[in-house]
Parts: structure tokens; C-alpha cells; sequence
């Protein structure tokens, strides 16, 4: 706890905090790109069983942002972790560690892993954690409409790989995106369409290609509208 305190003391401070800028990798601009090789610390860390307890310490620093809780924050500038599975956690560390997804706020504190088991560690530490109640929705007046056209879009495109009930797939590294913080959705759907988020899928984003930015407003409302399946948090009296 005491660690994290002091990030956010230095984070408001504005104290950069040094560390390598990630090594740039070829991403989805590139040709031969292939979504999600099996290769490198990743494939490692799927293969080994973590350790909760081991991964509750190595998690401290990312309580900082993403909170105690994983919930992270509704704002959106820090997406919830708890409830995602454990192979999309694995992946997006991985990606970020090896700078295949830019993230240069979280990189300084994804390199502080030592290796692939405290990959492992900290995803079956933040799979121990139940799922908040609450989570950044879309709050603009038109929110029923929004959501309704929302749904449409969403079983015509999307419901092939992020489910029925935005549940994506642990097995093919699908994330869950029900309940999500809506300002992080409609940030990463904008990425992806826009070809900034390196490690995309391009099935996804062959798909995502011709939305206006009024659709993805639309489907970001629906997808936060939805219930994240698994445990949920007691709610707060
Ligand atoms: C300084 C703030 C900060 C810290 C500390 C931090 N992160 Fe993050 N993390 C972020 C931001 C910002 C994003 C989203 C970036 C974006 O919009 O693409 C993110 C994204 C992620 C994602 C991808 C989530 C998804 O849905 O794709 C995972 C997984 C993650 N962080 C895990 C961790 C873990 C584990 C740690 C600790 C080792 C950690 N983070 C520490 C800021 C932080
Ligand atoms: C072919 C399967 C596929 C289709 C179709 C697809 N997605 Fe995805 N989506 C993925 C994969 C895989 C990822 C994770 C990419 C990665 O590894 O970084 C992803 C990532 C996302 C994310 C980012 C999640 C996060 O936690 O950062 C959102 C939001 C999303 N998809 C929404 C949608 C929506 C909405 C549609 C329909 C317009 C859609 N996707 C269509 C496979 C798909």
C-alpha cells in the first residue's frame, strides 16, 4: 500500500518516472503482421500456474492506477481489470512489455514483472477479485436511444467474437468488454479503427474500419451497458 501512495504522490507531481522507452516492434501497419504469434514470455506465462499471494505483492504498484480493487477508474483514463481473463491479461502485458501496444504511462511499472511466473502471478491474483458494481457508463440524456442502436450494431458485427453478453473467449484471447468503463471502450474502439492500437486484431478491425465516430459512441454505450459475467462485489451500503 505504502508503495502505491507513493507513485500517485510522485504521479501528481508530475515526477516522470525514468525507464527505457519501449522498444518499438512492428504492429498492425506493418505487412506480415500476424495477431497474437505464440511466441516470446507470453506463451511462457500461459503455461505456468500463478501465485496469488505472490502475485497480491507484484500487484501493489498497479493498484496505483488501476486500484486495490482493479476496478480502475470510471473516467476511463484506467480500464477495470478485475473480471477480464487471465489469457487477454497475459497478452496485453506481454504486448506492452515488449512495445507492441504503446502504453508509455504503465510501461515504467509493466517492466517491474521480473518474468513470465510473476506474469502468471499477477493475472491469477487479479482473477481472485471480484467485480465491481459500478463502472463508468455513458451519461448523456440520450443514453436509452444510444444503447438500443448500440445493440444493433453490436449483434450484426461484434457478438461473433465478444458473445451474446460481451463475454469474449479466454480460450482465443477475446476480451470481455461488458462492463467496461465506457471512456476506455469508445478510446480503444477509436484506436483500433484508427490503426493506433499496434496489437489489434484484424478481423476486428476490418470490421470497425467504416464506423463513424457515432457508432462507436453508440456501441461503447451498449457494451458498458452490459453485466460483466463472474463473481460481482458486494454492493456498497
Ligand atoms: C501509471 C499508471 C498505470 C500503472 C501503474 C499500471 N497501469 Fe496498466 N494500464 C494503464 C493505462 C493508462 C492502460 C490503458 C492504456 C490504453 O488506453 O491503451 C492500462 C492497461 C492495462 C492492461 C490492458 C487492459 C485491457 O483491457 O486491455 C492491463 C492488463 C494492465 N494495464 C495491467 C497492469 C498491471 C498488471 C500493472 C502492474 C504491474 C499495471 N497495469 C500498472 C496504466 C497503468
Ligand atoms: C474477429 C473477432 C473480432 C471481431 C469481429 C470484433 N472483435 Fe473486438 N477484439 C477482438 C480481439 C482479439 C481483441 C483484442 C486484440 C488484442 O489482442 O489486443 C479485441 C478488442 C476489442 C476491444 C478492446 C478491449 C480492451 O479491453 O482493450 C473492444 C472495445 C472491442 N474489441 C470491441 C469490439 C466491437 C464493438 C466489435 C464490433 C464492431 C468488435 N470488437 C469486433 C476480436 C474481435
Amino acid at each position: 500500500m505504502k508503495t502505491s501512495l507513493f507513485l500517485v504522490a510522485l504521479m501528481s507531481a508530475g515526477v516522470v518516472l525514468a525507464g527505457p522507452p519501449a522498444p518499438k516492434k512492428e504492429g498492425i501497419e506493418s505487412q506480415g503482421y500476424t495477431w497474437n504469434a505464440q511466441e516470446g514470455e507470453k506463451t511462457e506465462a500461459l503455461k505456468l500456474k500463478g501465485d496469488t499471494a505472490n502475485g497480491e505483492e507484484a500487484y501493489e504498484v498497479c493498484g496505483a492506477c488501476h486500484l486495490p480493487s482493479g476496478a480502475g477508474r470510471p473516467d476511463g483514463t484506467f480500464p477495470q481489470l478485475a473480471g477480464q481473463h487471465t489469457t487477454v491479461l497475459i497478452k496485453q502485458m506481454a504486448d506492452i512489455r515488449a512495445g507492441l501496444r504503446d502504453n508509455p504511462t504503465m510501461y515504467p511499472f509493466a517492466i517491474t514483472l521480473v518474468d513470465p511466473q510473476e506474469l502468471a502471478d499477477v493475472s491469477a491474483y487479479i482473477a481472485s477479485l471480484c467485480i465491481p458494481a459500478d463502472h463508468g457508463k455513458y451519461e448523456g440524456s440520450d443514453s436509452a436511444a444510444r444503447v438500443a442502436q448500440g445493440k444493433t450494431l453490436y449483434e450484426k458485427q461484434c457478438l461473433e467474437c465478444h458473445g451474446k453478453n460481451g463475454e469474449g473467449d479466454r480460450k482465443k484471447f477475446y476480451p470481455v468488454i461488458a462492463g467496461q468503463h465506457y471512456k476506455y471502450l469508445l478510446r480503444q474502439m477509436t484506436e483500433i479503427r484508427d490503426g493506433h492500437r499496434r496489437n489489434a486484431n484484424l478481423d476486428m478491425v476490418r470490421v470497425i474500419k467504416t464506423y463513424t465516430d457515432d457508432m462507436l459512441v453508440a456501441i461503447s454505450a451498449y457494451q458498458a451497458s452490459l453485466k460483466m459475467p463472474g463473481a460481482m462485489c458486494a454492493k456498497k451500503k
